[in-house]
């Protein structure tokens, strides 16, 4: 196991900002405090402080968080096209039981709720629901679809949360998007994975996010706004690990739903090798043909893997002449170090850039201009 105390106290002295590291410290000795037990500082606490307004303050509000709400409409039809669409035999059979159904169907109930708090803040011209393509046409596919999409719909908000305009708005979105981060660990219990083998959850920009939920959307009502954001060409994993099936034996192996399996097999190692083809710029996506891939930068060049607080690189290799395949091996580095946990674990982003940029979680969206292709969902665990 992970040697908690050890790592924390080096971590700790080692990567916060020093204005952190005394507790107490006041941030500035002319301060004054606001209202009494209040310190000074914050945002939005004052008494006479404006009082808050949940509404998008700038376009960027509005396109990101119209996107949230694609997100939450097709989680909507999701949940209840699966419950409609396999048998009660079906869902036994993969062992997700009618108490588990009834939890789908709260889910269900969830995005509902979620829908419509984002249509409150978005106002008249919201997008409305659409009709959905999806990819799988068994119980265990589902599950698995299920915990990918909720994993990019989590991080697509996480990625912009912090770069809103509008904080009360954010406040109100952050109350939902905690809730999806639930229904992700469910579904990956649902499929017998380690329910939160990671110990930070990714953000993506935006134009990742509606790279992955596009192809799935197929007719919208044709006063829905137009999405700004980028489709990047699509990025497969054509050897993708997968806990599709269904392993019905000991506990080191099994995949059937569990609060936790203690998995000594994971599904990838650090030096595995990905074998990755992704498409020219320029093919239809997205609904009723609005929709075309794009992108600005050049020769497909590094594996960008999206995982944890970290975007870390591995040179892509055995480059096809036509630049639309190659390899990459996944890369071993841990967290923070010796006695940390693996970077790479879960289910995470990669995508294919033509550089090496080293960007941070806050400043993520610089690497849009480097997207060759992606990001594709990895299993790594
Ligand atoms: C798993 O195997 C056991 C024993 O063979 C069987 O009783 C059970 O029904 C199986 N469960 C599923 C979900 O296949
Ligand atoms: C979705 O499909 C239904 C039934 O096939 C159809 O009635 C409806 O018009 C479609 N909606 C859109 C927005 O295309
Ligand atoms: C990705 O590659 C696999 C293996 O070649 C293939 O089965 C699958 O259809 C591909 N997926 C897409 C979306 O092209
Ligand atoms: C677990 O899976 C591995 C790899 O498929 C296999 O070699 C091993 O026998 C399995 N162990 C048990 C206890 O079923
Ligand atoms: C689960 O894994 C941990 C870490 O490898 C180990 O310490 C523990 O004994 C395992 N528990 C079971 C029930 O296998
Ligand atoms: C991923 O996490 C699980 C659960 O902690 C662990 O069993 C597995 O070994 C990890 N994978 C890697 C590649 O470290
Ligand atoms: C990509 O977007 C740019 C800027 O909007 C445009 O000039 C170009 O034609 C687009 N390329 C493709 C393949 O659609
Ligand atoms: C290199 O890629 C080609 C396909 O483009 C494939 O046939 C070949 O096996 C790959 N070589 C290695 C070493 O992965
Ligand atoms: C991951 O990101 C954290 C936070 O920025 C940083 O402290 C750590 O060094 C990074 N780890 C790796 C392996 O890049
Ligand atoms: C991490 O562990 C390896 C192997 O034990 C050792 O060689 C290396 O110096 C350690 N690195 C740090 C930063 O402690
Ligand atoms: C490529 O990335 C490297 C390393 O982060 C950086 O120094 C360089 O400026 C980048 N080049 C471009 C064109 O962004
Ligand atoms: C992103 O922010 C980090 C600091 O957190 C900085 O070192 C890096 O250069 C920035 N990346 C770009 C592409 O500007």
């Amino acid at each position: 196991m992970y040697h908690f105390a050890t790592v924390l106290s080096t971590l700790l002295a080692s990567s916060l900002p020093a204005s952190l590291a005394a507790p107490g410290t006041p941030s500035s000795p002319s301060a004054q405090n606001t209202a009494p037990f209040t310190p000074a500082g914050g945002i939005g606490t004052a008494a006479n402080a404006t009082p808050p307004v949940y509404h998008p303050l700038s376009d960027f509000d509005f396109q990101s968080m119209n996107l949230a709400l694609n997100q939450e409409w097709i989680e909507l039809d999701l949940f209840h096209h699966a419950l409609a669409q396999f048998s009660v035999e079906e869902f036994e059979a993969a062992g997700i039981n009618a108490d588990d159904r009834f939890l789908i169907e709260f889910m269900a109930d969830q995005e509902v709720g979620h829908a419509t708090m984002l249509t409150n803040i978005l106002g008249p011209t919201a997008a409305k629901p659409c009709n959905y393509t999806y990819p799988f046409t068994t119980v265990r596919g589902f599950v698995d679809f299920c915990q990918k999409l909720t994993r990019f719909g989590e991080s697509g908000v996480y990625g912009f949360l912090e770069h809103l305009d509008s904080r009360p708005s954010a406040e109100l979105l952050l109350q939902s998007i905690t809730t999806e981060a639930r229904q992700q660990m469910i579904f990956r219990q649902f499929e017998g994975l380690f329910p939160m083998p990671i110990w930070f959850t990714p953000g993506i920009t935006q134009s990742m996010a509606w790279t992955l939920l596009s192809p799935y959307i197929a007719h919208c009502p044709a006063e829905n706004p137009h999405i700004v954001f980028q489709n990047f060409p699509a990025l497969n994993i054509t050897n993708n690990p997968s806990a599709i099936p269904l392993i019905n034996s000991s506990l080191e192996n099994s995949t059937l739903p569990a609060i936790t399996h203690n998995r000594s097999i994971p599904l990838s190692k650090p030096g595995f090798q990905l074998d990755l083809t992704w498409e020219k710029p320029g093919k239809i996506t997205g609904y009723d043909g609005l929709y075309t891939t794009n992108t600005s930068a050049g020769p497909a060049q590094f594996v960008a893997w999206i995982s944890q607080l970290n975007t870390t690189y591995t040179p892509l290799f055995n480059i096809s002449a036509d630049g639309t395949s190659g390899s990459t091996l996944q890369p071993g580095d841990l967290i923070f170090g010796n006695g940390s946990a693996p970077l790479i674990n879960g289910t995470l982003f990669i995508a294919i850039t033509d550089n090496n940029t080293f960007v941070t979680p806050f400043n993520m969206s610089l690497l849009n201009t480097h997207i060759v292709a992606g990001p594709a969902m990895y299993q790594s665990g």
